[in-house]
């Protein structure tokens, strides 16, 4: 089975290619040669997972007639991550990619020209910002999935529970890895091993639960 994962994050693709099992082949959007960039204009995760798993159906029905390089695409798959702190009521949930642009952070300048790495590196700076003085560090990672294929759309979700740590710890994984210690562990995800954070993880759970639906 072949599935495109409409994703141009590499280190989600990464996450995605070791979780999957063997049978099922993922493309990325460099493989197809889809090189726009999808703009997730939804309010909540469901909505952007759908949105970008749609866009990249329709192109490669309308592109390829669902074929890559002769080879049939069995669907699109993609998913919308968001970092959920109980204590922010939830946030930033949807507004988690770009979290450290909102509030105080609106008018610094230059964050257009911000690399990957500068943004993770101000959005965990942001969420140990926020948590200064609150006991309550309960926080959760949830991945909505979306899956289109011929005659069908399935939406499957994946949470992992844990708490924000008091400080960064490790250089493994990306995002809010440094900063999210999850439930059952004193590690934050980026100082465990990349396999148990991909037996575990909001992406994990999702994508096995995806599994089970091939
Ligand atoms: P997206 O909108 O689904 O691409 O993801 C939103 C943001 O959530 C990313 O830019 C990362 O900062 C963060 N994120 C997503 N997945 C993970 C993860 O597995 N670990 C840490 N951060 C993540």
């Amino acid at each position: 089975m072949t599935l495109v994962f409409a994703s141009n994050n590499s280190h989600k693709l990464e996450e995605v290619r070791q979780i999957m099992p063997a049978g099922v082949e993922v493309l990325s959007l460099k493989d197809i040669g889809f090189a726009a960039e999808i703009e997730e204009t939804g309010t909540t995760l469901l909505e952007n997972s759908r949105l970008k798993a749609q866009t990249v159906w329709e192109w490669l029905k309308i592109k390829a007639e669902g074929e890559w390089r002769g080879a049939k695409v069995d669907g699109v798959f993609a998913d919308d991550t968001g970092l959920e702190i109980d204590a922010l009521d939830g946030k930033p949930g949807v507004y988690t990619a770009r979290w450290y642009r909102q509030g105080a952070y609106d008018d610094v300048q230059g964050t257009k020209d911000m690399n990957e790495q500068e943004i993770f590196t101000a959005n965990r700076a942001k969420a140990l910002r926020e948590l200064v003085g609150k006991t309550n560090r309960d926080a959760q990672f949830k991945t909505v999935i979306t899956l289109i294929r011929q005659d069908e759309t399935l939406q499957i979700e994946g949470v992992v529970r844990g708490r924000i740590a008091e400080q960064e710890r490790g250089e493994g994984g990306f995002g809010y890895d440094p900063v999210f210690i999850p439930e059952g562990y004193n590690e934050t995800f980026a100082e465990l091993p990349a396999e148990i954070k991909n037996n575990i993880s909001h992406r994990a759970r999702a994508l096995a639960k995806l599994v089970e639906q091939l």
